[in-house]
């Protein structure tokens, strides 16, 4: 094996360093097979997993509406936790597995069900869009879901002059830029797109002459503001494939650029990137102990399920 599956990772890990993953990639492959399991792996999973043992690989939009078409008896999410619940709620009757419980996101943490509740009275009468990033709690507390790659169309479904956003501030006003829908904002940030910056923008610029800057909507509206396009990681991903820039800097987490270099010999890739904790939580070792052990399954309280679904169902219908 092991030397067909290095070449899906050669031009982003080092031999040596296949080296040290290739026994859990072959056991996790094997394993996948004895659960009819399948490997749901978002766009900021590391090369070896997104490329080594992933089935489905994408944004979390993709990720959601691939987790309700799965055939397969287990499910695993190489992602976070919210992820994992809404590969859940798209399949009662599958057994979700996480690697590793702990891995959270900044936003879902941001907000509170007893939040959305203050905002509804705050604001009575304007639907509540939840962000994906928010726990099974809050999407039941809202009316529909959005992901990065749908938001501007998720708010304009809606057919109201007003709505309230949440968790992500910034994804809120770079979407309210491009609709005439009033957005109210909570003030969740995602902690590794906070970080970036218009300086270091221009100071890429200046740097790498021509290279073609892509922001992630949940990076700050000055950032997004100064840079070329901004979209979901699989809207970035997409750019690259089918532009095929000479350079280009996506401003995002760091194993996108990993994860796209390997397909896209053409382009360089300047790499000023923030990490997320939370996703690195997820390594192969993880992943072979949850296909092992059956563990952490991933459950919901009865009395969220049906609500939570229903704002995740809506979403996925919006075309
Ligand atoms: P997308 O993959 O939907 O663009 O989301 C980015 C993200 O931060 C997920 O945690
Ligand atoms: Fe959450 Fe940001 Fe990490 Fe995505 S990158 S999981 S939004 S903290």
């Amino acid at each position: 094996m092991p030397l067909d599956l290095y070449a899906r990772v050669s031009r982003v890990i080092p031999p040596i360093e296949w080296a040290t993953m290739a026994e859990d990639a072959a056991a996790i492959i094997e394993l996948k097979k004895q659960r009819r399991a399948v490997i749901l792996a978002h766009n900021y999973q590391t090369p070896e997993i997104f490329h080594g043992v992933a089935d489905i690989v994408g944004d979390s939009l993709a990720l959601a509406r691939e987790a309700a078409t799965a055939d397969a008896d287990v499910i695993l999410v190489a992602g976070v936790h919210f992820m994992a619940e809404t590969a859940k709620l798209m399949n009662p009757g599958k057994i979700v597995l996480i690697p590793d419980a702990l891995a959270g996101c900044s936003l879902a943490e941001s907000i509170t069900a007893a939040d959305v509740a203050l905002l509804r009275q705050k604001y009575p009468g304007r639907p509540v869009v939840a962000y994906v990033n928010t726990s099974a709690e809050v999407k039941a507390a809202s009316d529909i879901c959005c992901t990065s790659g749908n938001a501007k169309k998720v708010v304009e479904s809606l057919g109201v002059p007003e709505v309230i956003m949440l968790p992500d501030e910034f994804l809120a006003l770079n979407v309210a830029k491009e609709t005439d829908v009033k957005i109210i904002a909570w003030k969740g940030h995602c902690e590794v797109h906070e970080l970036f910056t218009p300086a270091e923008i221009h100071d890429l610029r200046a740097r790498h002459p021509g290279v073609v800057i892509l922001a992630h909507p949940e990076c700050p509206p000055e950032v997004v503001e100064v840079a070329d396009f901004s979209g979901s990681t699989a809207v970035m991903a997409d750019f690259v494939r089918t532009q095929k820039p000479a350079r280009v800097a996506l401003i995002t987490e760091c194993s996108m650029s990993d994860n796209i270099a390997q397909g896209s010999p053409e382009t360089e890739f300047v790499r000023p990137c923030n990490l997320c904790p939370h996703m690195k939580r997820i390594t192969l070792k993880n992943i072979r102990r949850a296909l092992e052990n059956m563990e952490t399954e991933v459950l919901i309280p009865e009395a969220l399920f049906e609500p939570a679904r229903r704002s995740v169902e809506r979403m996925l219908a919006v075309k």
